[in-house]
């Protein structure tokens, strides 16, 4: 099954506010990881790649130490070796939580496959990668400290590696789980807003000031960071579905390709 060429590979991203508390420093979300596990093993795809966020395990602790904004003192080392330490962690749960249902996931750091050019994906060798899809497995990687050519390190989103990972590999599509249903006309938290079921790529520019600002620890730019990160993979006309992956079924249906509550934002 896993050598089938034709079958079309679609991307995975779990927000870090979905598998972890937010709230509390390294804390796994452990039931919803393994419900998530559940419905990823239901929907037996042959061809993913699973991509997870930091949440309350790399962000915190990136933010101390100034990761992101690259090597200015002796010091942020201890909290490089610390942050791709807790995305090590919370990796294992994941995958742990994959094998125990019985999924072929296998772990990929990103920090030893890619070097960024600031901030950008710079150098990333794809090919173990390949190898592992070609062989059956499902990769898992993660939002991690990476060392960066003109800054020394910084933090490479899970989004813009879901962008990288999707365009290399000419992903079908890409689902974006959060902890929210989806794009919204203004602040979710606002009573006026509404949920945004579809939106054509091109329009997303235009819409892109009413999306909410990152809140609290987030280093990489909450949902309109998000959506950023996520544009080469837009352009390059890869259709994207966000759900809210807090709720029972929608990772499975999205995976499925079933009807599913959220926003889909796909060419017209
Ligand atoms: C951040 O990855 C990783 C680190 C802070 C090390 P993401 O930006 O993809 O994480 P979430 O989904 O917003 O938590």
């Amino acid at each position: 099954m896993g050598n089938e060429t034709h079958e079309k590979l679609v991307l995975l991203k779990l927000g870090g506010s979905v598998i972890t508390n937010k709230e509390i420093p390294k804390t796994p979300n452990k039931d919803v990881i393994n419900r998530i596990a559940k419905e990823i093993s239901d929907a037996k795809l042959g061809r993913l790649i699973i991509v997870h966020g930091g949440g309350s395990f790399g962000h915190p602790i990136a933010k101390q130490f100034k990761i992101k904004e690259g090597f200015k003192e002796q010091l942020q080392i201890q909290g490089f070796s610390q942050t791709h330490q807790a995305m090590l962690e919370l990796n294992q749960h994941v995958v742990d939580a994959l094998i125990r249902h019985n999924i072929a996931a296998f772990s990929i750091s990103p920090s030893s496959c890619i070097a960024t050019k600031a901030g950008r994906i710079q150098d990333f060798y794809y090919s173990i990668i390949t190898k592992l899809l070609d062989t059956g497995f499902i990769p898992v990687l993660f939002g991690d400290a990476v060392l960066d050519n003109t800054l020394g390190f910084t933090i490479l989103s899970g989004d813009q590696l879901v962008a990288a990972l999707a365009i290399r590999f000419k992903a079908d599509k890409i689902i974006i789980g959060v902890d929210v249903d989806g794009l919204y006309t203004a602040d979710p938290s606002d009573d006026s807003a509404q949920l945004i079921p579809y939106i054509p790529s091109h329009n997303l520019k235009a819409l892109m000031h009413n999306i909410g600002e990152a809140k609290g620890n987030d280093v990489t730019g909450g949902m309109k960071g998000k959506i950023l990160e996520l544009t080469p993979a837009l352009n390059a006309n890869i259709k994207t579905i966000i759900v809210n992956a807090m709720k029972e079924g929608n990772i499975y249906k999205a995976l499925k390709g079933e009807k599913v509550i959220g926003t889909l934002i796909d060419k017209e």
